[in-house]
């Protein structure tokens, strides 16, 4: 109920792609560099796709959706060198080492372009989707329900007959596919050999409760769904994409689709922003590490201590930065300004906060998170004016709101203008 994240976890089951083998295991498939990197100027270069997905094996997700292959030569090789490099060598504490994904229309050029990418992992999975809704169907691909179904089977087949044996498959807009319909491709893609069937909120159109129900549904009516495992993959359109990825996950789905900073088409991936969309991974791993109570025992094998170098990286080589009241890793996560909140702080931090800083590898700027501001009290104030005077290179260690700054270089008279000046 505050303070630090103190509850031991049971490490990570062993990998196999259809088999869930703790109840309570939730994987965690990062596709930053496949659907964030479809965020508008998020463009990354092939090295720094590398990097990004070395952090990513560290920082302990199961899968690393690496990039979508037939896209380009450039994303190919991309996701052929991660595959090689991260897919074969473990990296994080714990010494797993990361299945390599690649995305793929159901088409066999697509197929092939994936499965040549990510065939040098040890664990290679090939992701393939087609949509389902009746809008998508009808305007988007003209094809009829009975084609679809025979393609996402075929297509499905086809990868496995390449010599796959980790095959992931996506019913696009499935939050607003007819349900009967679902069950029944969904049945025929098993029978195929998909082994984790992924289940798209590809607007972000359903509300919490509907998200969970959809995944809920899909478990009791799904022939052959005690053999695969179910994913989420949650859009932010309505700022529900957090929220939605839980309810799934309380609802019976062992994977969970994210990206570093929530970034991705429109407004991004599972995040709890509702504006920016920023943040996933983070949000997702540290509720459940929080509220394991709530969520029944589940867990991930995240190694939460790597999450602000991640979020940093990521923000570094998109260019898409956080707004400062980001939950978790923004500039304010742990900041606290008003009088009646430092009180609380000075007094016992789980008074405000619900994670310490520390846990998901944040140095804290101070001891305390204190922010002098307009609410701060006087006594607050009096103690910053007392550490400027005692020890100016004590102000590296406080944190000032963005409008006064305080150059370290200046003299101790600047320093007390720029202070009064600012009603300090
Ligand atoms: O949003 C979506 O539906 C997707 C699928 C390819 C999983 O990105």
């Amino acid at each position: 109920t505050g303070g630090s994240l103190k509850c031991s976890l049971p490490s990570r089951p062993d990998y196999v792609p259809n088999r869930i083998s703790d109840p309570n295991y939730v994987r965690i498939f990062d596709t930053t560099l496949r659907d964030g990197e479809q965020s508008p100027g998020a463009t990354m270069t092939s090295n720094e796709k590398l990097v990004v997905a070395r952090h990513l094996s560290r920082l302990g997700v199961d899968i690393i959706e690496a990039g979508f292959p037939a896209s380009s030569p450039d994303d190919l090789d991309a996701v052929r060198s991660i595959a090689i490099e991260v897919g074969n060598h473990p990296i994080g504490d714990d010494g797993h080492i990361p299945v390599i994904c690649g995305l793929a229309r159901c088409n066999k050029r697509d197929i092939d372009a994936a499965w040549e990418a990510v065939r040098h992992a040890k664990k290679p999975r090939v992701h393939t989707f087609i949509a389902t809704s009746e809008i998508h169907m009808k305007h988007k691909l003209r094809k009829t329900r009975e084609e679809v179904v025979s393609i996402a089977r075929d297509m499905v087949a086809y990868a496995k007959s390449l010599g796959c044996r980790d095959i992931e498959f996506s019913p696009e807009d499935a939050g607003r596919s007819d349900r009967e319909f679902l069950y029944h491709l969904l049945a025929e893609v098993i029978k195929a050999g998909a082994t984790t069937l992924n289940i798209p909120d590809t607007v972000g159109y359903t509300l919490p409760s509907e998200f969970g129900q959809l995944i809920a549904d899909i478990k009791a009516n799904t022939p052959g769904i005690e053999n695969v495992i179910i994913s989420t993959h949650c859009q932010n359109d309505l700022g529900l994409a957090t929220a939605n990825t839980l309810a799934g996950a309380y609802a019976g789905a062992r994977q969970l689709e994210v990206t570093v900073n929530g970034i991705g088409e429109r407004a991004g991936n599972a995040s709890l922003e509702e504006a920016s969309g920023y943040h996933g991974t983070i949000q997702v791993v540290i509720a459940m590490k929080c509220r394991q109570e709530l969520l029944g025992g589940l867990y991930t094998g995240i190694n939460t201590k790597h999450i602000v170098m991640a979020s940093k990286m990521v923000a570094e080589y998109t260019g898409l930065h956080l707004q400062p009241h980001k939950a978790i890793v923004g500039a304010n996560a742990f900041a606290h300004e008003s009088g009646i909140h430092q009180d609380g702080m000075l007094k016992h931090k789980g008074t405000y906060e619900i994670i310490s800083p520390e846990d998901i590898g944040l140095a804290r700027a101070n001891e305390s998170g204190i922010v002098l501001g307009k609410l701060s009290s006087h006594q607050n104030k009096l103690n910053v004016w007392e550490a400027v005077n005692k020890h100016l290179h004590s102000l590296t260690d406080i944190i000032f709101p963005k409008r006064l700054t305080l150059d370290l270089h200046s003299g101790r008279h600047a320093l007390r203008c720029r202070l009064l000046e600012f009603g300090y």
